[in-house]
Order: structure tokens, then C-alpha cells, then sequence
């Protein structure tokens, strides 16, 4: 596995983690399964939220972790849009983290929420801390004015981390977002980083090619393409053991430079169809 420093911590994360979003609408065991390997092939940075499945995410995740040192485990979660006030934030982190069977590291804000100002759910986030009940503060679907602001607000913590859609289909970060995040060490978790399931299975013609030539897989190279730059890891989500294990091949090596022109040149001269 390839790690990333979190800043400012003296966590790693792996550059290739695991998402949840409707993990619960798997088999129980499958999707048990699947993270568990996951977890062994190193892909020890776990995603949810208590919006998935409305808890039934985490408790998945609380179950799938119990036979491993929780200390190698990295777990982010995240409170939805409609809790922010401060006294909800403290009883969904509680909530969240009694699902979990544990402690948060990472604690997302989900989606910006203007109706709740926002110094009172950071004001939350970082008595949290205090209490030991998360680690670490981050934020989901910030753009970078917003992400500005939280790390202004924040008095004793820093936002480590801003969890945005990102993939070889929808590139928006890289227009002022990704800058940011490497210039000021932030890490940026790259969500959807195989547009939906779309990339790995209906790949676009461009993408197949490249992938045969380098004997990967279609979502091999999309998710390798991403953690390749600095600061960004990447959170693919599988309910499968076979789809965990080809994601966790995604690592250890490179696209060589002239093939990564090639991916970023397909997009800008067609938008891929979405569907
Ligand atoms: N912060 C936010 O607002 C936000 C929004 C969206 C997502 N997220 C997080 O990011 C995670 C990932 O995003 P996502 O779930 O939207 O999409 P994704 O990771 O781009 O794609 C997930 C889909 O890819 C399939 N897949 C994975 N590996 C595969 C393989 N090797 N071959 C074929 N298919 C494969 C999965 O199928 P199987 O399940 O059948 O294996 C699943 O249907 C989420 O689970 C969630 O944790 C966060």
C-alpha cells in the first residue's frame, strides 16, 4: 500500500481506502467479507456516514472491524446536513460512534448547511475532540471559499481533510480545490473516484485501451490515476471480495506521463456521455 500524511498528525492513511454507500444493500456477509479483505490488503481507511443506511453503514462497519487492531484503522464519518445545530452534532457523533463500536478519527461536516452557522458546528466538532470522541475534523463538498472559512473558524484544530467528488470524469478539483489542498497539506479524499461503478464496468473505449497496454484493468488505472497526485487518496466503494482485491491493485505503480496526457486530453476534447 501507498500512504499519505494527514497534516499536522501523526496519522497515515492509505492512498486507497474503503467506501460504504449502500454497502448495506449487499448481503450481510459479502459485505463483511469485502471489507475485511479490504482491511488486510491495507486499505485500511474506512468511509461512511450516518446517512447510509441511516446507520446501517456504520454498524456494518463496527462489525466488519471487530478482529483488527483498531489503532492500524483509520474511520471516517460523517454528520448529515440537518444535524449541524450544536446540540445535534454532539448526539449524532455519540450515535455514530455507538454504531461503530468506537472512537471517530476523521468527523465530516457532509454537506455545507447555511440555515446552521457554522462556527456552532465546529464549535461541537472541536469539543468532541475534547471529549475523545473523534480526532480529527474534516468537511465534505466544501468548495474552497467554504473550506477557507471552516479553517478560520476553527480555534484549537485544523480541517485535515475535504472529501469531494473526484475522478477521471469529473475533474472540477483541479480547478482551484486540488491547488489549495497541496499547497496547504490538506487531504483531498477523492469520492466516486470510479463515477459510480460507470468507470470500471463500462469503461469508455480510451480507458480500456490504456488499461490493456499497461496489463491493468480499466479501474485499476482510473483509481490509480488519482492517487498519483499528491495529497489525494481515494475512497472506491466494493461489496465484493474480487472487486476489493482488483481495487487494491491499484497501487505500487505508475501511469507513465504520456499515458496520463492521454486520459486528461480524451476528456477535455468530449465529455464522456453520463448515464
Ligand atoms: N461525501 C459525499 O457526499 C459522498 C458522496 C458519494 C460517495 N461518497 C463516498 O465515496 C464512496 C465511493 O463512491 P461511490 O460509492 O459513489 O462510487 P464508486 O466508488 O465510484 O463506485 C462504486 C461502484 O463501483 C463498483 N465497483 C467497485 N470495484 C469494482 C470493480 N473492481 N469492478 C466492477 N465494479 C466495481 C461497486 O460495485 P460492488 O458494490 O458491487 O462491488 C459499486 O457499484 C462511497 O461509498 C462513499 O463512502 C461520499
Amino acid at each position: 500500500m501507498e500512504y499519505e500524511e494527514l497534516d499536522g498528525t501523526d496519522v497515515k492513511i492509505p492512498k486507497v481506502g474503503l467506501g460504504t454507500y449502500q454497502i448495506e444493500a449487499a448481503p450481510k456477509e459479502e459485505a463483511i467479507a469485502a471489507l475485511r479483505r479490504g482491511i488486510e490488503l491495507g486499505m485500511t481507511l474506512i468511509d461512511t456516514a450516518e446517512m447510509y443506511g441511516w446507520g446501517k453503514a456504520e454498524e456494518l462497519v463496527g462489525e466488519a472491524i471487530k478482529p483488527f487492531d483498531r489503532e492500524s484503522l483509520t474511520i471516517v464519518t460523517k454528520v448529515w446536513g440537518t444535524n449541524l445545530a450544536y446540540d445535534s452534532v454532539k448526539r449524532a457523533a455519540r450515535a455514530s460512534a455507538a454504531r461503530l463500536g468506537t472512537y471517530i478519527d476523521i468527523y465530516l461536516i457532509h454537506w455545507p448547511n447555511l440555515s446552521y452557522p457554522l462556527e456552532e458546528t465546529l464549535r461541537a466538532m472541536e469539543e468532541l475532540i475534547s471529549e475523545g470522541i473523534v480526532r480529527y475534523i474534516g468537511v465534505s463538498n466544501f468548495s474552497l471559499d467554504l473550506l477557507k472559512r471552516a479553517r478560520e473558524l476553527l480555534e484549537h484544530n485544523d480541517v485535515v481533510t475535504n472529501q469531494v467528488e473526484y475522478s477521471l470524469r469529473v475533474r472540477e478539483p483541479e480547478e482551484d480545490l486540488l491547488p489549495y489542498c497541496q499547497r496547504e497539506r490538506i487531504t483531498l479524499m477523492a469520492y466516486s473516484p470510479l463515477d459510480r461503478g460507470r468507470l470500471a464496468k463500462r469503461p469508455p473505449q480510451k480507458l480500456k485501451v490504456i488499461a490493456a497496454r499497461l496489463g491493468k484493468t480499466p479501474a485499476q488505472v482510473a483509481i490509480n490515476w488519482l492517487i498519483s497526485k499528491p495529497m489525494v487518496v481515494a475512497i472506491p466503494k466494493a461489496s465484493r471480495v474480487d472487486h476489493v482485491e482488483e481495487l487494491a491493485g491499484s497501487v505500487g505503480w505508475r501511469i507513465p506521463d504520456e499515458l496520463v496526457r492521454e486520459l486528461g486530453v480524451l476528456e477535455e476534447r468530449s465529455r464522456w456521455p453520463r448515464s
